[in-house]
């Protein structure tokens, strides 16, 4: 409802995959060659989401532990992923996990480009691979599909640079679009209670942008924002869409798939998150006393 100008943004991307087919290879082979290191020195932080520069446009990653996040954020109505990176290991083929992503993407609408990882490996059969996943119906462009599919290996790197290529292709059939002037809001991605520094909430900005000293609504909690930290754990003051961060100064730790919004008015803020609060302690003392 904002005016201001839409431009591109980068697509958000969640790896999903049967256990051990690399996901998690994956997602540190492109972070540890991708994310610059930062002022503080290299990538010390591991926050739940990061975003890369490639020669053809940002991609970022929602780092959640696989299908249970997707699912939880998904219950509550928060659409944070443009693309599935569905994994498939070359040595071990469609498993049960692989058809639940495939089920997953499809019943949230979202694309999916296939990775067959461990190309490297003695035992790795893109061919059969093809084939299981034919028998899914998802058919590799070569085949006379619509999935781009893309080998790959996280030892060697070798397909990296093609897959996040394919990444960026399709995301520009979505046509992303945001409006960085209006104010920032989004999904939580992932929140804690740190010791020394409160409540750190990883947010995922997907409109507007999300400035240092905003006042923010996340769930049952607001507060305004302390700072803001990139992924190198690095002060930035402000983060526009698509971009993940995290924020210290909320009161509490918001759950992820949650929405957040920057308000204007710090008072109405609180009575609605107070507001929030006595819904649900209503909700919760009536489910303990049915
Ligand atoms: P879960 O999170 O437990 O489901 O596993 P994951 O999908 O994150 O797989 P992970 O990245 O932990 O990799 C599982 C095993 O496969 C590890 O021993 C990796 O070193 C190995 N692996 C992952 N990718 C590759 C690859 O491209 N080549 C080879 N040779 N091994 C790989
Ligand atoms: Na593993
Ligand atoms: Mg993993």
């Amino acid at each position: 409802d904002y005016e201001g100008e839409a431009i591109k943004r980068a697509p958000v991307v969640t790896v999903m995959g049967h256990v051990d087919h690399g996901k998690t290879s994956l997602l540190d082979y492109i972070r540890t060659t991708r994310v610059a290191a930062g002022e503080s020195g290299g990538i010390t932080q591991h926050i739940g989401a990061y975003h890369v520069e490639t020669p053809h446009g940002m991609v970022s990653f929602l780092d959640t532990p696989g299908h249970a996040a997707f699912t939880s954020m998904r219950a509550r109505g928060a659409k944070a992923t443009d693309i599935v990176i569905l994994v498939c290991a070359a040595d071990d083929g469609v498993m049960p996990q692989t058809i639940e992503a495939i089920q997953h993407s499809r019943a949230a609408g979202v694309p999916m480009v296939v990775a067959i990882t461990k190309i490297d490996k003695e035992g790795a059969d893109l061919d059969r691979v093809k084939n299981e996943l034919v028998a899914q119906e998802v058919v590799p462009e070569e085949w006379g599909g619509d999935v781009q599919f893309v080998g790959v290996s996280a030892k060697s790197g070798e397909g990296i640079e093609a897959l996040l290529e394919a990444v960026l292709l399709q995301s520009e059939v979505l046509e992303l679009t945001a409006v960085p002037s209006s104010p920032g809001k989004g999904v939580v991605v992932e929140s804690r209670l740190d010791r020394g520094r409160g409540s750190v909430a990883t947010l995922l900005v997907q409109n507007g942008t999300l400035r240092k000293g905003d006042i923010v609504l996340a769930g049952l909690q607001m507060g305004r924002v302390r700072a803001l930290l990139d992924e190198n754990g690095d002060a930035i003051s402000e983060a526009g869409p698509s971009i993940p961060v995290e924020i210290l100064g909320l009161d509490g730790t918001p759950e992820a798939g949650e929405e957040f919004i920057v308000v204007a008015d710090e008072r109405k803020a609180r009575e609605v998150a107070n507001f929030r609060q006595g819904k649900y302690r209503e909700v919760r003392f009536a489910r303990q006393h049915s």
